[in-house]
């Protein structure tokens, strides 16, 4: 039975690589951070077969004590401080944990276990202000924040440790996805938790930021099969996975709240706060050498995700479950 272990196991994407790694019969060590409380919610179907071995990106010691003791033959380091907003409150942690921890794993990989392989979450975010359309994996990035710059250096290190160490690492280059396990500050959580609050009179209007940004989004059950793909191939690569089509902000909220029988436009309030210091205006993948060479095709939809996180907030709701407003948190003082 192969081992893969998982950082960012808690995260929305850990939980659904998990899930499928454990239907192909691996053994999974999920890497949990230390923390008061352990919410363990989006494990919660899978939790009593995932091992749970204590650690963080932030540091070394753990990280090769993990290795020596569970010599996992794929490594998935999916963990980040992920939110664009929290790396302009936060820019030197985002570095810390989102860059340097991807050569902190690289070099734990590289002394204990250079025989592992190796899959770094890096993001379209790195294409920034985008030099050409569609992005791929030779467009140059551009980053417009500090998660975009720190997500540049660990693609680069990833990059360098399979050139100048023989690894095999190999970097995903993920649009955005989503699912109803998304975090719920990002924006296609929060439009359709937005919905189903007021939907269910539990809200009269939901305040965001620029509606005209666009964005290629996917659904994050799909994405986590490529990760997987990418690592049973004999030679490590650059991926874009993407779904080849861009949406903007203003064309979510319209099919979440239709989904809901509503007009986006008698909710939706302009709020300064949630406008970025820079923004990332148009991200489009072409995801023709993930089709060509995985043999990988997303299965969802845009607007199919958008009704099953509009369908499954209702649900979360109508069961008089608590859910904290967390996304006023990192607005940004202009
Ligand atoms: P997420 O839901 O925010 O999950 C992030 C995970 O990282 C959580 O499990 C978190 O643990 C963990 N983490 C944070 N700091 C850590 C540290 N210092 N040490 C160990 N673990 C730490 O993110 P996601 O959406 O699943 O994304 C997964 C990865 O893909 C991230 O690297 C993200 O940047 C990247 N990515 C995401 C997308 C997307 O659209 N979702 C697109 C491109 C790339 P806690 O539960 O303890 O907080
Ligand atoms: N979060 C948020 N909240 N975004 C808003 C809002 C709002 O109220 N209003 C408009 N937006 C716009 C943002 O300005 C941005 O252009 C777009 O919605 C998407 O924002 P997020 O959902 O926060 O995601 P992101 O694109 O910045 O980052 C996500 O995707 C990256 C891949 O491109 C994250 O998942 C990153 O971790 C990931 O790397």
């Amino acid at each position: 039975m192969p081992t893969a272990l998982i950082t960012g196991v808690t995260g929305q994407d850990g939980s659904y690589l998990a899930e499928f790694m454990l239907g192909l019969g691996y053994q999974v060590i999920g890497m949990v951070r230390r923390a008061s409380v352990v919410r363990l919610d989006r494990l919660e179907a899978i939790q009593d077969r995932v091992i749970l071995a204590q650690g963080d990106l932030l540091d070394q010691v753990c990280l090769v004590r993990i290795l020596q003791e569970y010599e996992p033959d794929e490594i998935y380091n999916l963990a980040a401080q992920s939110f664009v907003p929290t790396s302009w409150h936060q820019p030197i942690l985002t570095g810390e944990v989102t860059a340097l921890g991807v050569t902190r794993m690289l070099e734990a990989i590289r002394t204990v276990r250079p025989s592992a392989r190796f899959y770094q979450a890096s993001s379209s975010e790195m294409f920034g202000k985008v030099r050409e359309v569609p992005q791929k994996e030779t467009t140059p990035f551009y980053p417009r924040s500090p998660y975009g710059a720190a997500k540049v250096y660990g693609h680069w290190m990833t990059v360098n440790y399979r050139e100048s160490y023989g690894l095999h690492a190999t970097s995903g280059i993920l649009f955005n996805h989503g699912s109803p396990r998304r975090g719920l500050e990002f924006v296609e959580r929060k439009i359709s938790l937005g919905v189903a609050s007021i939907k269910l009179g539990l809200a009269d209007k939901l305040p965001l930021g620029n509606l005209e940004a666009r964005r290629d989004m996917g659904f994050a059950g799909d994405y986590a099969r490529a990760m997987w793909l990418m690592l049973q191939q004999d030679e490590p690569d650059d991926y874009v996975v993407a779904t080849g089509e861009t949406h903007s902000v203003r064309e979510m909220c319209d099919i979440a709240f239709s989904h809901a029988g509503l007009d986006y436009q008698d909710y939706v309030v302009r709020d300064e706060r949630f406008f970025r210091p820079a923004e990332v205006d148009l991200l489009v993948g072409d995801p023709s050498k993930a089709g060509r060479v995985l043999g990988w095709e997303p299965q969802i939809t845009f607007t199919e995700l958008m009704h099953m996180m509009v369908d499954a907030d209702l649900e979360l709701l109508r069961s008089d479950e608590r859910v904290p407003d967390v996304t006023e948190m990192t607005t940004l003082r202009r």
